[in-house]
């Protein structure tokens, strides 16, 4: 499995102070040093965290692969055209949300989703879908034409150590196999950390997860080298 690491949160850290530390394309260095395969930002639509001169800057200095977080709106798509991604991961977006809450409705707005992304595949974007991990979700996602899904962890991390986990885990399993078996390829991420990320060895084939969050956090602690290589080395 490969490590993509989100790195927003240092985005949100230096608007804190409306000033230009911590530099998050310099922890994107640092992550790609420590063993992250690719770096994921997500321009939302009121640039809370990542500002457009961020992903202006990121695609000309990164050695791995930038992840484009949006939301179906026409600006960032633009946006992404112009600046031409490695991958896009397109994903709700509600305004007054502190993180991405849940999956994005593919089954529920499939002809919108199908059109929206057809030009950043046009253009040799490689499009990945943020869902919950239902059937119905997955066996939408691979009508789209879009080449990934990325499975939202966020219930099966929360409900990590409870009773419930089992069921959410067995969710996550069970979309990944049939998103595989209708040739889709299968990312993770949300809520994943140093505890509940172990168990997505127990899932076959996933590409790679996305975490940022807990990441950054124990990064406070540890430093940013630390904290990247300790997940590396945990999800490899
Ligand atoms: N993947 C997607 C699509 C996300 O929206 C987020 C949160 O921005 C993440 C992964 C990373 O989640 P976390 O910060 O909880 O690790």
């Amino acid at each position: 499995m490969l490590l993509g690491v989100n790195i927003d949160h240092v985005a949100t850290l230096r608007n804190a102070r409306g000033g230009v530390e911590p530099d998050p394309i310099h922890a994107a260095y640092i992550c790609e040093q420590n063993g992250a395969t690719s770096i994921t930002t997500h321009l939302r639509e009121d640039r809370r965290h990542i500002k457009d001169k961020d992903v202006y800057t990121l695609i000309k200095t990164l050695k791995t692969r930038l992840n484009l977080e949006m939301a179906m709106a026409e600006d960032i798509q633009k946006i992404a055209l112009e600046i031409k991604p490695h991958s896009i991961c397109l994903v709700p977006e509600k305004r007054q949300e502190i993180t991405t809450e849940g999956g994005l409705d593919v089954a529920g707005q499939l002809e919108k989703v199908s059109s929206f992304i057809k030009p950043l595949l046009d253009a040799g974007i490689i499009v990945s879908l943020f869902i919950d991990p239902t059937p119905e979700q997955v066996e939408a996602s691979a009508k789209t034409g879009a080449q990934f899904i990325e499975m939202h962890t966020g219930t099966y991390s929360e409900t990590f150590g409870t009773p419930d986990e089992e069921k959410e885990f067995q969710n996550l399993k069970n979309a990944a196999i049939l998103a595989q078996t209708l040739g889709l390829k299968v990312n993770a991420g949300h809520g994943l950390n140093y505890e509940n990320v172990h168990r997505m060895h127990e899932i076959p084939n996933l590409y790679e997860l996305n975490i940022g969050h807990s990441i950054i956090s124990r990064a406070v602690f540890t430093g940013l080298p630390e904290a990247v290589r300790k997940m590396a080395d945990l999800i490899k």
